[in-house]
């Protein structure tokens, strides 16, 4: 009985120890988005933002709302626009808690660049900064996290 408890306490514990290098040299991946539906249309303007940066609500309001996309008119028809919502709601997370921010007609819809811990990780962008350097937006991911679109983020 004692020696089963310790044969699973040490089976515990290196599977701790096998698990620690990966945290700490941070190797979080986010997984990017595989639907190919989605990579066309969410990726045409912006790279196609992985579904665990958002909530499900946050992802539902999104989409319908395609029409007043953050000031652009990214509509679709309703099959795409059905079929993708599913696909992002699906695979969703949270990334942070996001915040609102106004589109063209003040309607609030939600940013993950705007969420605590985002706007923490990239505190030193301020807009000037950005522009000095030729980055359109902080939306432009790839521009610094080349490895974005494989779900890597921490290559720089
Ligand atoms: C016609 C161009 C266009 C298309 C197509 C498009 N977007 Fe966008 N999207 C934008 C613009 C412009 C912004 C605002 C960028 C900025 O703030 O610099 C944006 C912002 C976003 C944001 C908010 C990012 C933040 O600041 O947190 C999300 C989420 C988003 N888009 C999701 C999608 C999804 C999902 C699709 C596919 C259904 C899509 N976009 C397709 C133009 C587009
Ligand atoms: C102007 C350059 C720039 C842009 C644009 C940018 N980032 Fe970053 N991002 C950084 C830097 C620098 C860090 C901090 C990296 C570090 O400390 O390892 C970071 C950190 C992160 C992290 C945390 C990584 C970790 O291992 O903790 C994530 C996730 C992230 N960015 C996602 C994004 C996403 C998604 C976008 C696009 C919507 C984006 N970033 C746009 C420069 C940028």
């Amino acid at each position: 009985m004692k020696l089963l408890r310790e044969t699973v306490m040490l089976g515990a514990l290196s599977a701790t120890l096998a698990g620690a290098p990966l945290v700490a040299q941070g190797e979080e991946r986010i997984m990017p988005v595989t639907d190919p539906l989605t990579l066309k249309e969410c990726g045409e303007c912006h790279m196609a933002f992985p579904p665990s940066l958002l909530s499900a609500s946050s992802w539902r309001s999104v989409m319908a709302n395609l029409d007043d996309h953050y000031g652009d008119n990214a509509s679709l028809p309703e099959k795409e626009t059905a079929a993708i919502t599913a696909y992002l709601v699906a695979n969703t997370g949270r990334w942070g808690s996001p915040g609102v921010s106004g589109s063209s007609a003040g309607q609030p819809l939600p940013r993950f660049t705007e969420s605590q811990r985002f706007a923490h990780e990239h505190r030193r962008f301020t807009p000037d900064r950005l522009a000095r350097e030729g980055i359109k937006s902080i939306v432009d991911c790839v521009a610094c996290h080349r490895g974005a679109e494989q779900g890597y983020y921490d290559d720089d």
